[in-house]
């Protein structure tokens, strides 16, 4: 199976790190060779049609913060997919919830020349669902998201597959790291700004912070959700959202005191799609402190089902690509 990956920041990277270090058990597992053929980052791209040399693309990245010496020069990550032979594109450009920017335009030419698709990048998921939905369908391809939301914490697949035949009434979750971390560092009685600060060296947070603290990188997985697992047809301008923004220490303080605490939740069901700062009691499933992710997700016969993990992080949201990599070459096996 060859592989293309377009974006190498900390995700694309991870990638590739764990299909270096796992490549034996991959060989042995799968009986399959998975050979990465065009990594392509802001500046750069490094295309070879047999492999590329993974540990040289992450030397260059890590040594000059680019894959190569190979200048884009102007040419677009379409011009370079054009330029060598593959199967799947793992794409890891970074989110763009105004027009889906380079990652959409990437998946829905891969999808039109019938390669299979994996992306964790949140914008074109967000904006377009349904009609990259369709394209994948109508060319016979296969499209996997799982790290788009929640990062390694199982989400997407286990509604799909785990919890095939149930019916999925609600999914309440913590969806963005930062936010929960800002609150519990509120908790502890941070100031915002230091607890904001705290986050953003952690890594977690978006290029540009506003994204999570005011809601829209939550609102992004909850229209993921909402259209891969409620079937529904929904947009990010559809999502009723607040953010934390004007989450004060005194109404956190309050919460408290009150054997409460204030947490950024996502909720989506048939009928609703909204993300706000709500107050959850103290020892709830979505009373959690810190950096994770967590779902509540409530079916008909399954009862009430709460997950929790890494929403995001280098080898954590690789992870999940790995699981859609396999996924999808047990598919195109049967097939
Ligand atoms: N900025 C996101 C977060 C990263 O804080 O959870 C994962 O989408």
């Amino acid at each position: 199976m060859k592989i293309f990956i377009s974006g190498f920041g900390t995700v694309g990277q991870g990638v590739l790190e764990l299909l270096l270090i796992k490549k034996p058990y991959l060989q042995t597992r799968q009986g399959e060779l998975f050979s990465v053929v065009g990594v392509v980052d802001s500046k750069s791209y490094y295309v070879d049609s047999k492999e590329i040399c993974g540990l040289c693309v992450l030397g260059n990245k890590a040594s000059q913060g680019r894959v190569s010496d190979n200048p884009r020069d102007g040419k677009s990550c379409i011009e370079i997919m054009e330029m060598v032979d593959f199967d799947v594109l793992i794409e890891t450009s970074p989110t763009n919830v105004e027009d889906g920017g380079e990652g959409l335009r990437n998946i829905r030419w891969a999808l039109e020349h019938g390669k299979d698709v994996i992306t964790v990048n949140k914008g074109p998921l967000a904006l377009a669902f349904s009609e990259l939905d369709a394209l994948a369908k109508k060319n016979g391809c296969i499209m996997r998201y799982e790290g788009s939301v929640g990062g390694a914490m199982p989400i997407i697949n286990l509604c799909r597959e785990s919890l095939a035949g149930q019916k999925i009434k609600s999914i309440q979750g913590i969806f963005n790291g930062t936010c929960n971390f800002v609150l519990s560092r509120m908790d502890n009685g941070l100031p915002f700004e230091q607890a904001l600060k705290e986050a953003q060296q952690l890594g977690y947070a978006e290029t540009d912070p506003t994204y999570d603290i005011e809601g829209y990188d939550s609102a992004s997985k909850v229209v993921i959700l909402a259209n891969s697992i409620f079937g529904r047809d929904v947009r990010f301008s559809d999502v009723s959202i607040t953010g934390i923004s004007s989450v004060t220490s005194e109404a956190v303080n309050l919460a408290i005191e009150n054997g409460m605490v204030i947490r950024l939740i996502g909720e989506v069901s048939d009928t609703k799609l909204e993300v706000a700062p709500r107050l959850i009691p103290k020892g709830h499933p979505l009373a959690l402190s810190g950096t994770l992710n967590t779902a509540l997700i409530t079916t008909d016969f399954a009862g009430p089902i709460t997950v929790s993990g890494r929403g995001a992080g280098r080898k954590e949201t690789a992870s999940a690509i790995l699981s859609d990599l396999l996924a999808i070459s047990e598919a195109r096996r049967k097939n």
